[in-house]
């Protein structure tokens, strides 16, 4: 028996394709195609086959389209990409033959149970990283990098399927110009949306979304349509995570934030150097958590030494990238056309740019209050508290003591961190649920005891929270300083100052 030229979805079930395969059951459907489950006669094993619809077949394009998919997908032998089997025609309707992948898609898993643990956050992350590495290195752009695209097997790894509009990165050819709506803005990367050149580097944008959907539920963006969505990846800052899931550490946020740069050359370069970095978050993870479960796991163990052995660090972070006004409405515009005209992006392949601006969190390994004009003698700065500055949860603070009236009755009060080793860092970001405050930041080779033993490196007021603080680069230090010089407005007659997180970055 063939597929029926007349009939198309469920009513293929029972059917028998390629004189071999026979059809099960739907597992799936998409924009031009139906995913069954079907019994592989001859090998005696479960297959996935995808059918091309049959009102698709009759555009010329798409069946080329779905041809190159097979192609695409064949040439690539990774165990986190699906595998081709076959593919063949029948009644003049192409099908290709997948590995059957039994389980859930990432969605499914992310709608039914909401954020997922951290580490197997970013264990997933780096398998999908790992097979974007993959295609990337035989010239494919997967372009629809999403968690429907990406199956979860029974051990829980992550496979990425749908090569459907994959990419050659030197193809010219005007075929990827035509024909396909995109079935979701919610990954798309700014170029991408567009209309720009794709390359690997889109691929790392749409990843770092789901990744941050994988560990808060939820997409960053929401729009009443897909041209709304698509402006916001254009010009609206990603949420900031750690907001939304405040386990979420530094390090991990400056991944997430890096991976999704608006500017490409902002953003890594190369999925290969994403994954590196989620590899030593995974790394640091692990040491933070006490070990690790499940998925993570497995990955953890497959882990380059190299980041296995690593303390936190090597985490590069994002220099944030203000899109102009300008660019923003030009963008509006880009996008309604790409999207009315039902275009997909893409013109001639490109080389990534060579452009990086990276700098790896400096981790501290101890920390003390620093009240040197103290008047009390006693601990009144809550020297113990003060790793929680430093514990990678913004849920956790160090607070100065109350002052009545909001005036600090001295020249100022602090916290210092000391690092690892010997560090020269460029920025400090002070994080503080405070309205305002007034600091500076200091360095030092060897803990001083008072002020004047500290040098000045920059300073911040007002709105500081989150803000880098551009330090001045004096090598070889060890000691950093955060000194409140005025505390945040009285409330109730009373004031004082709360540093969440102090981190610095070279
Ligand atoms: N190899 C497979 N094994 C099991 N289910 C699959 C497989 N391939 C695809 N599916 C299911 O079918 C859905 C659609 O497949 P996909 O290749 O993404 O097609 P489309 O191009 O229509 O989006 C997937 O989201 C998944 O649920
Ligand atoms: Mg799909």
């Amino acid at each position: 028996m063939a597929i029926s030229a007349t009939h198309d979805g469920p009513d293929l079930i029972g059917e028998i394709v390629g004189d071999r395969y026979k059809i099960e059951e739907v597992v799936g459907a998409g924009g031009m195609a139906t995913v069954y489950k079907a019994f592989d006669q001859t090998l005696e094993r479960a297959v996935a086959v995808k059918v091309m619809r049959r009102e698709v077949v009759k555009e010329a394009d798409q069946l080329e389209r779905f041809r190159r998919e097979a192609r695409a997908a064949a040439k690539l032998s990774h165990a986190h990409i699906v595998t081709v089997i076959d593919a063949g025609e029948e009644n003049g309707r192409p099908y290709i033959v997948f590995e059957y992948v039994p389980g859930e898609t990432l969605k499914q898993r992310i709608k039914s149970e909401g954020p997922l643990p951290i580490t197997e956050s970013v264990a997933y992350a780096i398998e999908i990283g790992s097979a974007l590495v993959a295609a990337h290195a035989a010239g494919l752009v997967h372009r629809d990098v999403k968690p429907q695209n990406v199956l979860l097997d029974t051990q829980g790894h992550a496979k990425v399927a749908d090569f459907g509009i994959a990419r050659e990165l030197e193809a010219s050819d005007g075929l990827t110009k035509t024909g396909r709506v995109l079935g979701t803005t919610d990954y798309v990367s700014p170029e991408q949306a567009m209309g720009e050149d794709v390359t690997g580097q889109s691929d790392v944008y749409s990843l770092g979304i789901v990744l941050y959907e994988m560990l808060t539920g939820d997409v960053p963006f929401k729009g009443e349509n897909h041209v709304a969505v698509a402006m916001k990846h254009v010009k609206d800052q990603l949420p900031d995570i750690q907001v939304k899931r405040p386990e979420v550490s530094n390090a991990l946020a400056a991944v997430i934030e890096k991976m999704t740069e608006k500017e490409p050359v902002d953003r890594y370069l190369t999925a290969a150097s994403a994954v590196s970095d989620l590899e030593d978050v995974l790394a640091m993870e692990s040491a933070r958590a006490g070990g690790l479960t499940g998925e993570a796991t497995i990955v953890f163990d497959s882990l380059p030494k190299r980041s296995r052995n690593l303390a936190p660090s090597g985490v590069s972070h994002p220099t944030r990238t203000k899109v102009a006004w300008l660019v923003a409405a030009l963008a509006a515009v880009g996008i309604a056309l790409l999207l009315i005209s039902q275009l997909e992006s893409g013109s001639g392949g490109d080389a990534p740019s060579t452009k990086a601006k990276t700098g790896a969190v400096i981790p501290f390994k101890s920390t003390g209050s620093f009240d040197p004009f103290s008047t009390g003698g006693g601990n009144e700065e809550h020297d113990e508290e003060t790793h929680n500055a430093i514990d990678n949860n913004v849920n956790t603070d160090w607070t100065t003591e109350s002052y009545q009236g909001g005036v600090l009755n001295k020249p100022g009060v602090g916290m210092w961190g000391r690092t690892y080793k010997a560090a020269t860092a460029a920025t400090a970001t002070v994080r503080t649920p405070a309205r305002s405050l007034t600091l500076e930041i200091y360095g030092a080779k060897t803990l001083p005891t008072n002020l004047a033993g500290w040098t000045k490196l920059g300073d911040s007021s007002g709105d500081v929270n989150g803000k880098r603080i551009p330090l001045e680069k004096v090598p070889d230090l060890r000691y950093y300083l955060v000194w409140i010089t005025a505390l945040p407005p009285a409330v109730n007659g009373t004031s004082k100052a709360r540093i969440s997180e102090f981190v610095i970055r070279n």
